[in-house]
C-alpha cells in the first residue's frame, strides 16, 4: 500500500487517482477548482467515464480531494503531476499548469523531511521533465533533484471513454527515472500489473508518449487517404483494411476510414511534434500530412452532401453525433465542429443529436436546433458524425444518409447512402 497524490482531476488524473485506490493505496487529490474537489469528497465523478462512478464509490474510503499541497504533499510519499497540457494558437504546447503545478509542488516539498518522488503524467514533450519542471521544483524547495527528491515519467495510454479499462488493462507500462529510489518506488506500484514494463530515461519515456499517439494518428490519416481513392474506385475501404489488418507487421485497428480524429490528443500532440520538430530545424513532412488529411477530410462530407443536395440554403441537415468520439460528452477538436460550421455558413438549418454533448456543442453553437435523433432523422439530409452504439439501431428508411463513420444498418436501410471512404 502506497500513500498518492495527484494533482489535477481531469480525466488522466482521476482515473489514476482512482485506479490506484482500487489497488488499495491511499490517495489525495489535490485541484484548485473548489467544484471539482466538493463533487471528488461526495465521492462523485468530476467528468463523465464509464465505469468510474461505480469504483469512486466502492473505494470512498480510501481517497480524497483538497486544495492544500502542504497537506497532500506531506501525507504522501509520491505525486503524480497529470495536469493538462493545452495547445497554444501555432500549434506549441502550452506548459503554464505544468509549471504552476510544479511551482506549488515545490513549495511545498521545501518542508518536508523524508523523500518525495514527482512523477509526470502529462502529456509533455521530451526535455520537459528534465529542463522545465525540475529546475522550477529545485528552486521552490530549495532541494537537488535525484538525490534529495526523486523526478520520473510515466506517460498514460488511457483512451477517453475507456480509461478505467485501460487503466487496468495496458499493454504496457513506460517509466521514465534516472534515480534508483524512484524506480523502485514506481516498481512496486506498478507490481501487481502483469503487461511488459519498460524502464526508460526520462526524455525516452516521454518520446515514447508523442510517438505512439502520432503513430495512431498516422494510421488513421493513412486509412483515410486510401480510403479517400477507394472511394473514387467504388471500392470498400473497410473490406482492404480487414485484408491489410490481417499482416501480423500491420494489425488490424486503428484503420477506421472515416471523417478523420478530433479529441484532446491526437491533433495536439502531433501538432506539438511538428512544432518542436521545426525548432530543431527539422522539416517533419509526414507528420505535416497527416494533419492535413485530417483537416480535409470532414469537408469531404460536404462535398458528398452536395452530391445530392447542390444548394444547402434554407435546406434542414441533420446532425447525428457531436462529440469527438462515441461514450464521451467531450467535443475538443471534434469533426462535428468544422462541419457544423459550413453548414450554417451555407444557410442551412442544422438539427442536431448526440446522447452526451449537446450541452457542450450549445455552449459553441447556440444557433443549432437539438433534437431527439427521431426528429434528426426527418431532415432533408442527415450526417453521421460520431459512430454512437446506439445509432445502430435507428431507422433510416427513406431518408438521405451521408455516413461518416460507417454505421452498417444505415447503408443497409437508407434510400440515398453515400459513405466517406466506401
Ligand atoms: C488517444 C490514444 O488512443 C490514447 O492511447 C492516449 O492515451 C490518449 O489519446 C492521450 O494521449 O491521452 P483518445 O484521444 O481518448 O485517446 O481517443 P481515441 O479512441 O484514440 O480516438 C481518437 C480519435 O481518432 C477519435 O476522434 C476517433 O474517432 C478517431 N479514430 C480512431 C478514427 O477516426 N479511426 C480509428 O480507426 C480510430
Amino acid at each position: 500500500m502506497m500513500k498518492i497524490s495527484i494533482i489535477g482531476s481531469g480525466y488522466v488524473g482521476i482515473v489514476t487517482g482512482i485506479g490506484f485506490a482500487e489497488l488499495g493505496n491511499e490517495v489525495i487529490f489535490v485541484d484548485i477548482d473548489e467544484s471539482k474537489i466538493n463533487l471528488i469528497n461526495s465521492a462523485k465523478p468530476p467528468i463523465y467515464e464509464r465505469g468510474l462512478k461505480e469504483l469512486m464509490q466502492k473505494n470512498k474510503e480510501r481517497f480524497y480531494a483538497t486544495i492544500d499541497y502542504n497537506e497532500a504533499i506531506n501525507k504522501s510519499q509520491i505525486t503524480f503531476i497529470c495536469v493538462g497540457t493545452p495547445p497554444n494558437p501555432d500549434g506549441s504546447i502550452n506548459l503554464d499548469y505544468v509549471k504552476s503545478a510544479a511551482e506549488a509542488l515545490g513549495k511545498a516539498l521545501k518542508n518536508k523531511k523524508d523523500f518525495h518522488t514527482v512523477v509526470i503524467k502529462s502529456t509533455v514533450l521530451p526535455g520537459t521533465t528534465e529542463d522545465v519542471v525540475k529546475p522550477i521544483i529545485e528552486k521552490e524547495s530549495g532541494k537537488e533533484a535525484f538525490e534529495e527528491f526523486g523526478l520520473a515519467s510515466n506517460p498514460e495510454f488511457l483512451r477517453e471513454g475507456n480509461a478505467v479499462y485501460d487503466f487496468f488493462n495496458p499493454d504496457r507500462i513506460v517509466i521514465g527515472v534516472k534515480d534508483e529510489k524512484s524506480k523502485e518506488i514506481l516498481e512496486q506500484l506498478y507490481n501487481s500489473f502483469n503487461c511488459p514494463k519498460l524502464i526508460t530515461d526520462i526524455k525516452t519515456a516521454e518520446m515514447i508518449k508523442y510517438t505512439s499517439n502520432a503513430f495512431l494518428a498516422t494510421k488513421i490519416s493513412f486509412a483515410n487517404e486510401i480510403g479517400n481513392i477507394c472511394k473514387k474506385l467504388g471500392i470498400d475501404a473497410y473490406e482492404v483494411f480487414k485484408g491489410v489488418g490481417l499482416d501480423h507487421r500491420i494489425n488490424p485497428s486503428f484503420f477506421r476510414a472515416g471523417i478523420g480524429f478530433g479529441g484532446s490528443c491526437f491533433p495536439k500532440d502531433v501538432k506539438a511534434l511538428i512544432a518542436k520538430a521545426e525548432e530543431l530545424g527539422e522539416d517533419p513532412k509526414l507528420l505535416k500530412a497527416v494533419i492535413d488529411v485530417n483537416e480535409e477530410q470532414p469537408l469531404r462530407l460536404i462535398e458528398l452532401l452536395k452530391k445530392h443536395i447542390p444548394d444547402l440554403n434554407g435546406k434542414t441537415i441533420g446532425i447525428l453525433g457531436l462529440a469527438f468520439k462515441p461514450d464521451t460528452d467531450d467535443i475538443r477538436e471534434s469533426r462535428a465542429i468544422p462541419i457544423v460550421r459550413i453548414l450554417l455558413n451555407e444557410g442551412a438549418r442544422v438539427v442536431a443529436y448526440d446522447p452526451k454533448a449537446m450541452e457542450n456543442f450549445q455552449n459553441i453553437f447556440p444557433q443549432v436546433d437539438y433534437a431527439p435523433s427521431e426528429k434528426v432523422l426527418e431532415s432533408d439530409a442527415v450526417l453521421i458524425v460520431t459512430e454512437w452504439g446506439e445509432f445502430k439501431n435507428l431507422n433510416y428508411k427513406g431518408r438521405i444518409i451521408i455516413d461518416g463513420r460507417r454505421i452498417e444498418k444505415a447503408k443497409e436501410e437508407a434510400r440515398i447512402y453515400e459513405g466517406v471512404c466506401w
